[in-house]
């Protein structure tokens, strides 16, 4: 088992494999994309499953696939096979924009792949387009019809944006209500290679009473032990909905996670850059015993609360270029 200097059981890694991605979402990256790793910079399948199995004999059981968007590397598949095959692992899960992802949804729930999250910010073709900057909603939405087919749990993940998308609100919570999915909705989270305007209008409550006003019925349900959504439910619908105060609350206390980036930098805390470059140190040779220790001294020093330090002034700006380079 993994605990930080604070008490807590650290048992989820959040992998990022890599910072590229097909879309060019306007709260992440500019038109241009970002300034892309260079392949050698990315660590090698072989790098992270290296890693993962490491992490997971330590006390890691839950590992989520982010990016960038994790299917734009082509060894991607192979990769999630080895993964599906470590055993200790008790769930497996990916945070995809869909775009790539529905010929795969077979696959994934033969590795036993049971859940992921698929980024979708409007129902609108065009409003797809004007966030997006690509013209390709329908292959998202094969993706989520690929996943309902497989009887793989989705998660929808929207970014609310004033200006942007925020009458899809309502057309996105009545997904729910034929579809056994979760639509969560985000708040913006500012990071230097966004390119509008972050408002904090649409907080939390706004959302919240934004949605109330037409569905009085919701209902709140308990939420499980670390989700980053409050969750609430409308009588009569298959799926339910969340809120992700992302920007306005602390998830600090209860912080379960660790976060490789793609390039091989540990990073214990949302708020702060990777400390620990695991890519570098396994090249130069280090052998399993001094990772691990190396792992164990990086975790201790997992801050209590960087929210504290960092969002908890409103005019908190990340230090990161884009989730897409921290893998959210
Ligand atoms: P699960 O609980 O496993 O579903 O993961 P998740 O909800 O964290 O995963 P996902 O990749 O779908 O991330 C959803 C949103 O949660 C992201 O857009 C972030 O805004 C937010 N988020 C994820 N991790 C953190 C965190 O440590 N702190 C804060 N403030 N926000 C986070
Ligand atoms: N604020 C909030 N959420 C964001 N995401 C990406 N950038 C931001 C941001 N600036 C979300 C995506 C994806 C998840 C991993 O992170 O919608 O679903
Ligand atoms: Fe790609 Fe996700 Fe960033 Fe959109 S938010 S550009 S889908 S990494």
């Amino acid at each position: 088992m993994i605990l930080d200097s604070h008490g807590r059981k650290i048992n989820y890694l959040r992998l990022a494999v890599t910072d590229k991605c097909n879309l060019r979402c306007t709260y992440c990256m500019p038109a241009q994309g970002l300034d892309w790793l260079a392949k050698p910079e990315l660590m090698s399948t072989q790098e992270m499953l290296r890693l993962c199995a490491l992490l997971v004999k330590m006390g890691i059981d839950k590992i989520r696939i982010t990016g960038g968007e994790p299917f734009v590397r082509k060894d991607l598949l192979p990769f999630l096979w080895d993964l599906s095959r470590l055993s200790g692992l008790s769930e497996i899960t990916l945070t995809t924009n869909g775009l790539l992802t529905a010929p795969y949804a077979a696959d994934l729930k033969k590795m036993g792949i049971r859940s992921v999250n698929l980024s979708l910010d409007t129902l609108d073709r065009q409003r797809f387009q004007m966030i997006t900057r690509r013209d390709a909603l329908n292959d998202v939405l094969n993706s989520l019809d690929a996943f309902m087919s497989q009887d793989i749990q989705v998660k929808i993940n929207t970014v609310v944006m004033e200006g942007k998308n925020t009458q899809d609100i309502i057309p996105l919570v009545e997904l729910s209500e034929h579809l056994p999915v979760s639509v969560r909705f985000i708040e913006e989270m500012p990071f230097n290679g966004g390119t509008h305007d972050v408002s904090l209008n649409w907080n939390f409550s706004r959302i919240l009473e934004h949605i109330k006003a037409y569905f009085p019925a919701l209902q709140k349900k308990r939420d499980p032990q670390h989700s980053t959504a409050l969750n609430y439910k409308i009588q009569g619908h298959k799926g339910d909905i969340g809120i992700i105060a992302a920007y306005t609350r602390s998830f600090c206390g209860s912080c379960n996670r660790l976060r490789v980036t793609p390039s091989g930098l540990l990073s214990t805390c949302l708020y702060e850059a990777g400390s620990l470059n695991l890519k570098e140190l396994m090249r130069a040779g280090a052998t399993d015993a001094l990772l691990e220790a190396q792992l164990h001294a990086a975790i201790l020093k997992k801050p209590l609360d960087g929210w504290e330090a960092a969002a908890g002034s409103l005019n908190y700006q990340s230090e990161h270029q884009s989730m897409a380079t921290i893998g959210g």
